[in-house]
Parts: C-alpha cells; structure tokens; sequence
C-alpha cells in the first residue's frame, strides 16, 4: 500500500498536522458532573503519542441547561470543566499531538428525566425528536440567540485554553441538524422552511464563532445526511441540492467540512464514485475530512450495543486519498480499541490490527 499521501503534511489556516489521521468524536461519558478527569487527558494524550494527527474530542457541550444528555458528558463551560479540558490539551501538546472540541448541543434528543435540570423541556426547532414524534414547544427566538451566543463562547474559551480549533457538531440529528433537517424543522419564521432558512442556525453560529475567535482560528463543521432518528434520511438528493446546503455553510466561514458517512467506500449519487466528503470537496473547494469504518469491516450502528468487528484493508482509502478526493480521514472504533493504530499502519504492523471489541466501550484504556 501507498501512504506516502497519509503519512504528509496538512495545513490549514494555523493549523499544521504530520499526517492525515483524525480521530473520530467520540462521546465516552467518564467525565463526572461534566469535568474531564485526568483519565480522560490520559486517554486522549495515548492517541497523540499512538501517532493521531489530529484529535477532535468527544461531543461536550455548550453553556445551555438543556444542551445534555448526561451528567456524564463533559461540558465546555464552567471554570472546573474548562480547566480539566485545559489538561487535555497541555497532555496532548505535550505528546505532539493536536485537538480540537467537538462542540455539542443534543437538542430534541436529550430525554428530559434522564438529564441534568429533568424540569426544564429540551430544546429542538419544533420540538420535533422525529416526524410526528413532539417533546417541547418549538424553541423561542431568544433561546435560540442564546444557544449562538453559547456556541461563540465555547470556541472562545476553546482558543483561550490553547485548543487547536473547534469542531461543530452539525451532524446525525441533534440540535443544528434538527435545524437543517426538514423532518423535525417545520418553522415558518425564517429560521425554518427553505434550505436557506434552515442552515440559518448553523450560519449565525459559524459567523459567531469567527467573530469571538480571530479569522485564522479553524472552524470544522461535522454533518451527515442520516439522522439518528432514520438512518435513511438526506438532506440533499441530488448534487444540486447538496450545493444549496453547502455554499451558504462554506461562505458562513467553514474552513474543513466533515462528512460523516457509515462507509466511506459507498458513493453518495448514482453514477459518480465519489462519497460525501469527495462531493463536499468538489463543491466547496475546501478541504475535507471522511470516515465511517475504516479499517473495519461493519459499520458503528452495532457500537452502543457492544457488537465486534472484523479488520478491513484501508488500500481503497489510500486509493481515494491520492486521487485528492478528500484531505482528511477520520477513525472512530479502530482508535477507541488501539491508541496506537496510526503507527501501526505507518509501520505496516498491520498483523497486530485486532478485530474490533464491543467491550472496548467499557472502559478509558
Ligand atoms: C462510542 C461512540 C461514540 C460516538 N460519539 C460521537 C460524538 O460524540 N459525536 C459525533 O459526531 N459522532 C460520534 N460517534 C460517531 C463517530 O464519530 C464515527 O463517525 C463513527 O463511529 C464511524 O466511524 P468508525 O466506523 O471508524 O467507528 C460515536 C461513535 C461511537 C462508536
């Protein structure tokens, strides 16, 4: 295999990476009311020295009461958690590595008894969970100001304690995507309604973070086109369709695009080869990150349950990487079970790649 492409540079804005490896976001819920531990700067500090180009954390929230799910999941807002995530960053520095936040707000998907603040309703454009399936009143529009304004300071926060940049999760239908999405937005004020109108959310958040960071600071957007609450959901159904979700989010301030796919290998239209990210690319023009089982045979839907999985060559990725489909490729379970993955393909100790164990979710090894 030829990872000659894998194992260069990237740059992008101030950002400078060895190599092309991203780790997946990957909610672990081992950080006590919200607070990231020192087990958590460990774990992410082991992917750094393992060789992971750039780490993009787990989802932590946003400064909104109804933004969680769990007391569990570390929140990015407070002096406690932002010094515990402050930790994270020196350990991985330290290792050579970089890290970015996702930053997170559930929405419609946080199930109120089982959350912190279990009086208050959650947030969603509708309150729509899914097509016919009501939870709240739709979101007021000083909320949804607030929850921007919540965004902005995240990322501000997230330059001011050293992080290289921030991820927006944008993606498999929580909040911003509960925006995007039709299914659960059926607004018609201008928050709601067009394509237009729906990016809006995501646009005022990005234009947000730009303006409380500097114009260099990397903005990442995550996005799918399935939804937790149907996995055969799209946004887009043609290119052209995809164009008009696209170019407002790109012209917004989006520096990378993720794409986040179940498979990489499988093309997003009829008669091109090309996945999401590789139409994300040619589209926008900017770079962009895919994922969705490398290195693995089945894809992650069976992860929450604990189900395995066997190995896969990663040879047609090194094949689409060359070929400068995308910049970027981003490894979930592969780097949950093995801190090490990324050197281990460098160094083509791909005998030692083990399959895949569901029980790799117990525990912060
Ligand atoms: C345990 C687990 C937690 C996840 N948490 C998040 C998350 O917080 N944010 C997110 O955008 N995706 C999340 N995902 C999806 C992953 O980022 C990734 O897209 C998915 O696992 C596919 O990559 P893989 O096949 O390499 O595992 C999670 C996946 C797993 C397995």
């Amino acid at each position: 295999m030829n990872k000659t492409t894998l194992f260069s540079d990237f740059k992008c804005k101030s950002l400078s990476l060895d190599n092309r490896i991203v780790m997946a976001p990957m909610t672990r819920q081992f950080s006590p009311n919200g607070i990231p531990t020192p087990d958590v700067a460990g774990y992410y500090k082991r992917r750094a020295e393992g060789g992971t180009g750039l780490i993009i954390t787990e989802g932590t929230t946003v400064n909104d009461k109804v933004a969680t799910m769990d007391a569990n999941i570390p929140r990015f807002h407070g002096e406690q958690a932002l010094a515990g995530w402050k930790k994270v960053v020196e350990e991985v520095h330290k290792a050579g590595g970089k890290i970015m936040p996702q930053l997170w707000h559930v929405g419609m998907a946080r199930v109120a008894e089982k959350a912190p603040y279990p009086e208050l309703p959650s947030a969603g454009p509708s309150g729509l969970f899914k097509p016919g399936k009501q939870g709240a009143e739709p979101m007021s529009v000083s909320h949804i100001e607030s929850v921007i304004e919540a965004f902005a300071q995240a990322a501000s926060d997230a330059k001011s304690i050293g992080m290289d940049g921030i991820e927006i999760h944008g993606a498999h239908g929580y909040l911003i995507d509960q925006f995007f999405w039709e299914g659960t937005n059926q607004r018609d004020d201008s928050w709601g309604g067009s394509m237009e109108n729906r990016g809006r959310f995501a646009i005022e958040i990005i234009k947000a973070i730009r303006a409380s960071t500097d114009p260099d600071f990397p903005i990442i957007l995550r996005y799918s086109q399935w939804k937790q609450q149907d996995y055969t959901a799209r946004l887009a159904t043609t290119p052209k369709e995809l164009e008009q979700f696209l170019l407002p989010l790109s012209d917004a301030g989006v520096d990378i695009f993720h794409c986040s796919q179940r498979r990489y290998w499988e093309n997003e239209f009829e008669g091109s080869e090309l996945n999401l990210a590789g139409w994300t690319k040619k589209i926008t023009g900017k770079p962009t990150i895919t994922v969705g089982s490398v290195g693995l045979s089945d894809d992650f839907f069976g992860a929450f349950k604990g189900q395995d999985s066997s190995t896969r060559s990663v040879d047609d990725l090194l094949e689409r990487l060359d070929n400068k489909e995308f910049d970027l490729v981003a490894v979930g379970r592969a780097l949950l079970q093995d801190p090490n993955w990324a050197n281990k393909i460098k160094e083509n100790r791909t005998e030692e790649l083990a399959t895949y164990s569901g029980k790799a979710l117990a525990t912060l090894s």
